[in-house]
């Protein structure tokens, strides 16, 4: 067999060089502990890239059948953890290449034709990452229908709305979970958006100016399912814009997710008292007998910070570099893939927690446990129908400054006599205006006031069911 180049790596980088790398800086600069990940990517880019080879009559049939060969057998040796991993081959790339010479000879040392690691690698992230956003997709379709599920059974129930974490207006609980339905669909159409530049190929770009071969990079392109090819090579090789972009749309799902878990803490702690969770998706305390935790919950909302972090870290990686490509780029690769796995376990727990577990014929089971009269007591408690009297007064011909007066005078007499709007009598009610009559007591009903509001994405029963069939049929 032949001498294969690679062998030598960790002597020197090729005749040029006369003085080994010292451990350190092979330790400094090595990727592969963390780069192995891409292996499939890698070599699907490199199949691709050969049969284009062959098919231009770059390489002959020959070789790319020996480097087919070549990358079933490592294929097969990686997915049987049989792969030795070299650190001193630096990255994925040169670890799977050596291989592959010594597995195959000549053919292997010629798979590198016309292409670079620079291209190589953007190639690998891409293919890698348009994976991972497909399975994200799914998960945000997951979470959605998750708190559908959970809606659909509580259109009814009302718990107090805030602003300011004061209680202001009544809602239905159906509506405040159709509220994160919506950010998390404003996510979903945010990742397919980002796909589109996503799914574009570099290779082709080779180092950065392009290749003396005459390569067919649509076709290289087709291959693998890219929708186009970069069109600059120095901007394919070096910008890692897509991979902020999606870092980006995952600080922003991270976000809905934390503020959701917020609230999960927030309505499980006795103060609320509005839910509880399953018994598994809690902790106990080692000291406290009586502690139930919601630490599922907690940590989504701390995780977060780390998917900020990347973000902020991707966006700084990428700052000062001039172009083309620098090893800057390496760094690319840690922060990415925690986003990602950051993101999917969150998205499955979270969907779980909520909406219970999905069974093969999609029932569910578990899941939050809405406490119905606790939301309406809190309800109750805060004068959350005081803007229902003055809208009452305002049909009655008043004007809303003067109807918004009037009730905080009868806002104020109901905390002195420790009773809510509702259960002021009549005539204490008409003493604050004479044009309320005895109709009034309807509308300071909390199913009144949710009735009321029945404008488009209002919280009435009707308006909320309606967005429940529109997010069934959405969702599928
Ligand atoms: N491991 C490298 C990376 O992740 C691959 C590209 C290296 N290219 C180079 N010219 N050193 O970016």
């Amino acid at each position: 067999m032949s001498i294969n180049p690679l062998d030598n790596k960790s002597q020197a980088w090729s005749a040029l060089f006369s003085e080994p790398m010292s451990e350190l800086v092979k330790r400094y600069t090595a990727s592969v502990e963390f780069d192995q990940r891409l292996w499939q990517a890698d070599i699907a880019g490199s199949l691709a890239h050969a049969t284009m080879l062959a098919e231009q009559k770059i390489i002959s049939a020959q070789d790319l059948a020996d480097i087919e060969r070549g990358m079933a057998q490592i294929r097969a040796d990686i997915e049987a953890g049989q792969f030795q991993w070299k650190l001193e081959l630096e990255d994925v790339h040169l670890n799977i290449e050596a291989r592959l010479t010594q597995l195959v000879g000549d053919a292997g040392k010629r798979l590198h034709t016309g292409r670079s690691r620079n291209d190589q690698v953007a190639t690998d992230v891409r293919l890698w990452l348009r994976g991972e956003v497909d399975a994200i997709a799914l998960l945000l379709t997951d979470m959605q229908k998750s708190l559908v599920s959970i809606a659909a059974a509580n259109v009814d129930v009302i718990l107090p709305g805030f602003t300011h974490l004061q209680v202001a207006q009544p809602v239905s609980f159906a509506h405040h979970l159709l509220a994160y339905v919506e950010m998390f669909a404003r996510d979903a159409e945010r990742l397919a958006d980002l796909r589109k530049r996503l799914n574009r190929l570099p290779l082709g770009a080779a180092a950065l100016a392009g290749t003396s071969y005459p390569l067919d990079r649509n076709r290289v392109a087709e291959l693998l399912g890219f929708e186009g090819v970069c069109q600059n090579s120095l901007d394919a090789v070096s910008d890692r814009d897509f991979a902020i972009e999606f870092a980006a749309f995952s600080t922003l799902v991270m976000v809905h997710v934390s503020r959701m878990a917020e609230e999960i803490v927030l309505w499980m702690s006795q103060n609320f008292g509005f839910i509880d969770l399953s018994d598994r998706y809690c902790t106990g305390s080692s000291i406290m007998p009586q502690k139930r935790n919601p630490d599922v919950a907690e940590l989504a909302r701390g995780k977060s910070g780390r998917v900020v972090g990347h973000l902020m870290g991707l966006i700084t990686l990428m700052k000062g570099q001039p172009l083309a490509y620098n090893k800057d780029n390496q760094e690319d690769k840690e922060p990415l893939f925690d986003t990602v796995d950051t993101v999917k376990d969150t998205l499955r727990i979270m969907a779980e927690m909520i909406g219970g577990e999905v069974a093969a014929d999609g029932s569910r089971s578990g899941g939050l446990k809405v406490k119905r009269d606790a939301m309406e007591r809190a309800a109750l408690k805060g004068y959350a129908t005081a803007t229902d009297l003055a809208d009452y007064l305002v049909k009655k011909g008043l004007a809303f400054r003067d109807a918004h007066e009037v009730v905080a005078h009868a806002v104020k007499d109901a905390i002195a006599l420790g009773k809510d709007l509702s259960e002021l009598p009549f005539d204490k009610l008409q003493s604050y205006n004479p044009t309320i009559t005895a109709d009034v007591h309807a509308a300071l009903t909390l199913a009144g006031s949710l009735n009321a509001r029945n404008t488009l994405g209002g919280t009435a029963p009707v308006q909320v069911q309606a967005q429940i069939e529109r997010h069934l049929v959405r969702l599928g």
